[in-house]
């Protein structure tokens, strides 16, 4: 059973967290703290990542705190902090592509994306992408990528409706999202091994876990999958999986890790399966391809 306990020290290491201001990203960029690692919260609010900034502070920690207040809502917006994060710091050991929106009523980003496709996959695409330099000067960095078991609703993303141009099925758009999430971090460790960088792609899931994840779900659907799934996780839990990925020593570049019990629904980290989609090469590359062109960005 590994816990944050187990991680090793991170003192010396830089880590930047998306959606550190609530829920798993919260725990997850207050774990790397304590374990005394400098750690960079973004978020979209400045109140609420100025409060979680406080909260961690609050706590014994023994690292260092910045914040970074960009929406990944805006593939600008993402260019900006990336700039500016990169005239700040002189290398990235640790990424955390953990920011997420679920089911939210039709919507499109400033670029004009479907809400889901475009925060949850592409602005973290184009983050990525932007924030490489800082990654290859870390030695042995690490990309975490947090997906979801609903990646295995979707068999592939549909790259014609990407800005809604069919019609708008909220649960269908989520898990599309974090198939294309999948399929960046396994095309990503592809890429890194035939370019030969010492930089790792690992992916993470949190099961079922408490947070404001479910803020666009109806009361009668909340209620309706609590009783499928029983207690959910408490988020310091949930955040389990992303710091094994993100620190463990036996962590593999395009490893999958997610919580070990039944249906990896809960439980303490250990490998998880990813689904046959996000592994397909084809299907990789058409997304990658996409992905450039959406975002203007080129990874190497
Ligand atoms: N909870 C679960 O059971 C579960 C299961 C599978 C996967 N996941 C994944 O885990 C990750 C974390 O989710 P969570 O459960 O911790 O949910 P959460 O508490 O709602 O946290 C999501 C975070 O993403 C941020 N965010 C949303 N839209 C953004 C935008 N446009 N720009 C910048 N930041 C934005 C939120 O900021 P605001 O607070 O400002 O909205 C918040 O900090 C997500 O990728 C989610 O898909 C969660």
């Amino acid at each position: 059973m590994w816990t944050a306990n187990d991680m090793p020290e991170q003192s010396g290491k830089t880590a930047l967290v998306t959606g550190a201001n609530s829920g798993i990203g919260f725990e997850t960029a207050m774990a790397l703290y304590r374990a005394g690692a400098h750690v960079i919260l973004a978020g979209r609010n400045i109140e609420r990542v100025e409060n979680a900034v406080d909260r961690i502070l609050s706590s014994n920690g023994e690292g260092k705190l910045d914040s970074v207040v960009f929406s990944l809502s805006s593939l600008s917006e993402v260019k900006t902090a990336a700039e500016m994060i990169s005239s700040k710091i002189s290398k990235l050991d640790i990424l955390v592509n953990n920011a997420g929106v679920m089911t939210p009523p039709a919507g499109k980003t400033e670029d004009g994306f479907e809400l889901q496709f475009g925060i949850n996959f592409l602005a973290h695409f184009a983050l990525t992408a932007r924030l490489f330099p800082l990654l290859r000067k870390a030695s042995g960095s690490r990309v975490v990528t947090v997906s979801s078991g609903a990646h295995k609703f979707a068999g592939s993303v549909d790259l014609n409706n990407v800005r809604t141009e069919k019609d708008y099925d909220a649960g269908r758009e989520y898990a599309i999202s974090k198939l294309a999430d999948l399929q960046f971090m396994v095309g990503l460790q592809q890429r890194l091994e035939k370019a030969g960088l010492d930089v790792l792609s690992v992916g993470a899931h949190p099961g079922v876990t408490a947070s404001d994840l479910s803020r666009h779900m109806t009361k009668a659907d909340y209620n309706a999958a609590l009783e499928q799934l029983g207690e959910l996780m408490p988020a310091w839990q949930g955040a389990l999986p992303s710091l094994y990925a993100a620190t463990a020593k036996n962590v593999t570049g395009g490893g999958y890790y997610g919580p070990d019990g039944e249906r990896e629904l809960k439980g303490y980290p250990a490998p998880a399966v990813i689904s046959k989609p996000a592994k397909d090469p084809a299907l990789i590359n058409k997304l990658w391809k996409f992905a450039e062109e959406a975002t203007g960005t080129l990874l190497f």
